[in-house]
């Protein structure tokens, strides 16, 4: 079932409002925990020049990453990437769906998604997005999701069985997040709490590296035209 969290995105009167919530204090904290737990979770790969953003959303970590890297971000909402191309005017964005990237196989080193699969509850369509983003990486993907066993996770389950919350989070063990990356075809991750201690950290960071790619040239991605506008339609 799609989240109706993944709908709104189109709404452009909703991607302004989701680009401003990281401008406030308690976005610039949840920017700089997120970015802390990526930086450790980049630490158990090997270093890398480029990175895949995906879903970028409104370019929240597109400074972060693209620091003395090629960046791309790609999206599904052009809505999104209008917000993060009016903050990011220098940087490389595509539309493109996570089931089909615009991207060549093994074309970056890194590809990242974070806050996608929380809201993504059927398991194949995890396995495929996870495999996607092996696909185009050469290094490794790093992901973030929603711990089961953490202390935030388990007060939005009461809250859900209270009737204080629609439904219940959709959150996973760390096994089960490890099965999905074999299955995606990945190396087994290692994982990082976005939040210390690690048993009240309800999104936690996982990264592995990709078996057996090669690279290929950066330039030969064939993304029509991701410096300014991607191609029309996602797919
Ligand atoms: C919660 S936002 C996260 C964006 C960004 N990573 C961040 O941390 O702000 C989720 C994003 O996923 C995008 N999205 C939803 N389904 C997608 C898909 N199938 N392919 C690519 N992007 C998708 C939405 O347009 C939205 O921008």
């Amino acid at each position: 079932m799609r989240d109706p969290k993944l709908v709104v995105y189109g709404d452009a009167e909703h991607a302004r409002r989701y680009a401003l919530r990281w401008d406030s204090a308690r976005g610039r904290a949840r920017d700089a925990r997120k970015q802390r737990a990526l930086a450790a979770a980049f630490e158990h790969l090997a270093p890398f020049t480029s990175v895949l953003d995906a879903p970028c959303g409104a370019g929240r970590l597109c400074a972060f990453l693209s620091t003395e890297r090629a960046y791309i971000g790609v999206d599904l909402a052009p809505a999104m990437l209008g917000e993060a191309r009016a903050r990011q005017a220098s940087a490389r964005f595509a539309v493109g769906d996570l089931t089909r990237l615009p991207l060549a196989d093994h074309s970056v080193d890194v590809a990242v998604c974070v806050r996608l699969l929380h809201l993504v509850r059927e398991r194949s369509l995890r396995v495929a997005i996870l495999a996607e983003l092996a696909r185009v990486a050469r290094i490794g993907v790093v992901v973030d999701f929603r711990h089961a066993a953490a202390l935030r996770t388990w007060l939005g389950r009461l809250r859900a069985r209270t009737g204080l919350r629609a439904r219940p989070h959709n959150a996973h063990a760390l096994s089960s997040v490890a099965d999905e990356f074999t299955a995606a075809g990945l190396g087994p991750p290692v994982f990082v709490p976005v939040r210390r201690p690690a048993w009240l950290s309800d999104k936690m960071v996982a990264a592995a590296r990709v078996r057996g790619a090669t690279r290929t040239a950066w330039e030969t991605v064939g993304v029509a035209g991701a410096g300014q506008s991607g191609p029309d339609t996602p797919t």
